[in-house]
């Protein structure tokens, strides 16, 4: 590998139409931390740059729901998710947003400069327009019919119901979501970036210069290239983004992943003056820290962006992550199936740990993983508690029970001691090597066997047995143990940073720097520690149960508002509606039809005349207890035979969601006979 100088380390900037979610963390932020906290403590220069995204339909769609202005979308989601990553350690050096000032030039300032050099490709297309709500309308608010697998609402860019990708000229009776009128197709000008003609670069650069992306990476963006790629439009008919500075172009705004990515840089220049350096010295490695769904944008897009611009380094590695799942179901924050960060920090006050230590155990690097509320409960209560919190807790407090918290110096060593000692930095070297490679949960399980060499350690030894009749022995023991604690302090620190801390303060020590890991003199002889605090808690079984409930809960009010509702039928004309005679009738009879499960036989008062309707409702009416009840009748409905009876007419009933029946009845006595217009 080249020989990088610095590292700019950046994490997709996240949609502030949402608060964070466990599937956030586990693909991106908490990844990102872990090595840029790794990186910190080998004294790398480092920056590590975020914020909320803040244009784009996502955020235009969450506002209308709501019926608020984007900006007060933007400004809620953005606050409560600084602040959650705060409160969860997630160390950025900066968490911007991009509807700051320094944004809005920096995109339009880029854009300008691809603009003045000629790259962009300007065509006017057509696109689906609003004729009453005078606008143009981004593919996520035009609905329709699948054309793939037939069903309704289906979006303008894809259907949710197969998958499929569309493009909403694709769309079968299109339909306008915010006026709900149908769209008409218009002409408008737009800017492209020409991904045809960096197809060359991209060709070479990836496919031959980036072999060494993750397998799942360097797939996606083969396939890619192998379909061949297409200039893109990087401008939007929008009113919520950054301007596109050209001329002819009023009233547009850059297209959101345009302008995010380019958030990255902003945040920087926000964070330092010296920002040039992280993005224009070709000696900065640069990380993008993702998911799998913005892989496309992270190694196709943004790069030859950046590659047209020609003054900015490429990303070195974009190690994205597949998703994680909850429960057996995909995360949805429309569907509210999440664990938000800030409820999980109000559950559980001081056990941002735990979460790091179970969402980096369990992190879907190769391929989509679960997450689920026993396996947290069962990697704190057999892993944090059991490994690391025991191993700790038996070096500390042997050591108040035989020393008074004096670490003691050691003896001769027995071949098994110094294997053990060695054992701390070859431990180190595999937590390396796996960090660097982006193996993090592999790197996670090194950093512990170190917890579990200590542990095995004293149960082999068992220096509880010895005090009495070996002593000498024992403080050659506790020195041991007592080292491995130090060189703990440090080696998990990346991954479990409050931990780290709670143990520096136990052992009453300064940080341990990263290299003085495997050091077998961390805790000179003589040294005081302090008394062992509480590291990690069992989390008990009603805890967990708490939070199956609220999914429960969740699950239930997910399936009542899931019901469907049959979608509206073809338009009829006045003169249509006009020929159907309803009229509020009242049930003078009702028995039910002999051998048949389903009709009842009615006598209903019409005002016109007495009649017999044959109606299918004998499962949901008890035939006494319906006499006497207004309803609605079809009474100019072709008379038809049912069981050898004239039915003359309709009774009209609401089919709730369930398929049960109710009558439709006027909400005041009326005389039989009214009309219903
Ligand atoms: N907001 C996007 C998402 O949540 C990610 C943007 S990453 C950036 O999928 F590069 F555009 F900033
Ligand atoms: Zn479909």
């Amino acid at each position: 590998m080249k020989d990088y100088k610095r590292y700019l380390i950046t994490a997709a900037l996240p949609y502030a139409n949402g608060p964070v979610h466990i599937g956030h963390l586990a693909g991106v932020y908490v990844p990102a931390d872990i090595y840029v906290r790794y990186l910190r403590m080998r004294g790398r220069d480092v920056v590590f740059v975020c914020g909320s995204d803040e244009h784009g339909v996502p955020i235009t769609i969450k506002a209308r729901q709501e019926g608020v202005s984007p900006q007060d979308i933007v400004d809620r989601y953005h606050g409560i998710n600084k602040k959650a990553f705060a409160d969860f350690g997630i160390s950025f050096d900066i968490y911007s947003r991009t509807s700051t000032k320094i944004h809005a030039e920096t995109a339009s300032g880029f854009f300008k400069t691809l603009y003045d050099r000629g790259e962009f490709a300007e065509k006017v297309t057509q696109q689906y327009y609003d004729q009453e709500a005078g606008q143009f309308l981004a593919d996520r608010y035009i609905t329709g019919t699948c054309p793939q697998c037939g069903k309704e609402g289906a979006y303008g860019d894809q259907c949710e119901s197969c998958g499929s990708s569309l493009n909403a000229t694709e769309l079968k009776n299109p339909k306008s979501m915010i006026s709900g009128s149908t769209p008409v197709l218009k002409d408008t000008k737009h800017w492209f970036l020409p991904l045809d003609k960096y197809e060359p670069f991209l060709k070479k650069w990836i496919l031959e210069e980036n072999k060494h992306w993750k397998v799942n990476v360097y797939g996606q963006c083969k396939s890619w290239i192998d379909a061949g790629l297409q200039p893109r439009a990087v401008t939007r008919d929008l009113d919520w983004g950054v301007d596109v500075p050209v001329p002819g172009a009023e009233g547009k705004k850059l297209y959101v992943w345009f302008d995010a990515p380019i958030g990255y840089i902003s945040a920087t220049k926000e964070l330092t003056p010296n920002w040039e350096k992280y993005w224009k010295q070709q000696d900065t490695r640069m990380i993008h820290f993702i998911g799998k769904d913005n892989i496309v944008f992270h190694c196709i897009i943004f790069p030859a962006m950046l590659k047209a611009e020609g003054s900015y380094v490429l990303p070195e590695n974009v190690p994205a992550n597949e998703f994680l799942n909850l429960e057996g179901d995909k995360i949805s924050t429309s569907r509210n199936w999440a664990v938000w960060l800030h409820e999980y920090l109000e559950d559980f006050p001081g056990k941002e740990d735990v979460l790091r230590y179970t969402l980096c155990a369990n992190a879907p690097e190769t391929k989509d993983n679960d997450f689920t509320w026993k396996d947290l409960q069962t990697r704190n209560n057999s892993e944090l508690v059991a490994i690391l919190g025991n191993f700790v807790n038996r070096a500390i407090v042997l050591t108040h029970k035989y020393y008074e918290g004096e670490v003691p110096a050691r003896n001769e060593l027995t071949g098994f001691d110094k294997e053990t000692l060695d054992e701390i930095a070859s431990i180190k070297a595999s937590v390396e090597n796996s960090m660097e490679s982006f193996r993090l949960r592999e790197s996670l399980k090194f950093a512990m066997d170190l917890a579990r060499l200590g542990n095995k350690y004293l149960a082999d030894t068992e220096p509880w047995s010895l005090q009495k009749t070996d002593p000498a022995r024992v403080k050659t023991i506790m020195n041991i143990s007592l080292q491995i604690t130090a060189n703990l302090s440090s080696l998990v620190a990346p991954f479990l940073p409050v931990t780290a801390k709670k143990l520096e303060q136990f052992l009453n020590i300064e940080t341990v720097a990263w290299e003085n890991i495997g050091s077998h003199d961390l805790l000179p002889p003589g040294h005081t520690i302090n008394k062992a605090g509480l590291l990690f808690e069992k989390i008990e079984d009603d805890a967990i149960e708490k939070q199956l409930e609220k999914l429960r809960k969740t699950k239930e009010s997910n399936a009542e508002k899931e019901v469907k509702v049959d979608p509206q039928k073809e338009a009829i004309t006045y003169d249509d509606f006009m020929k159907m005679d309803i009229r509020i009738a009242t049930i003078m009879e009702a028995e039910k039809v002999p051998k048949t499960d389903k009709l009842l036989k009615l006598t209903v008062d019409t005002g016109i005349d007495k009649r017999t309707i044959v109606s299918g409702i004998a499962q949901y009416f008890d035939p006494e207890k319906i006499i006497g009840k207004q309803v609605c009748v079809l009474v100019n409905l072709e008379p038809r035979k049912l069981r050898g009876i004239e039915s003359q007419g309709m009774i009209l009933m609401a089919q709730d969601s369930d398929g049960s029946l109710k009558f439709v009845s006027p909400s005041d006595k009326v005389n039989p006979g009214s009309n219903i217009s």
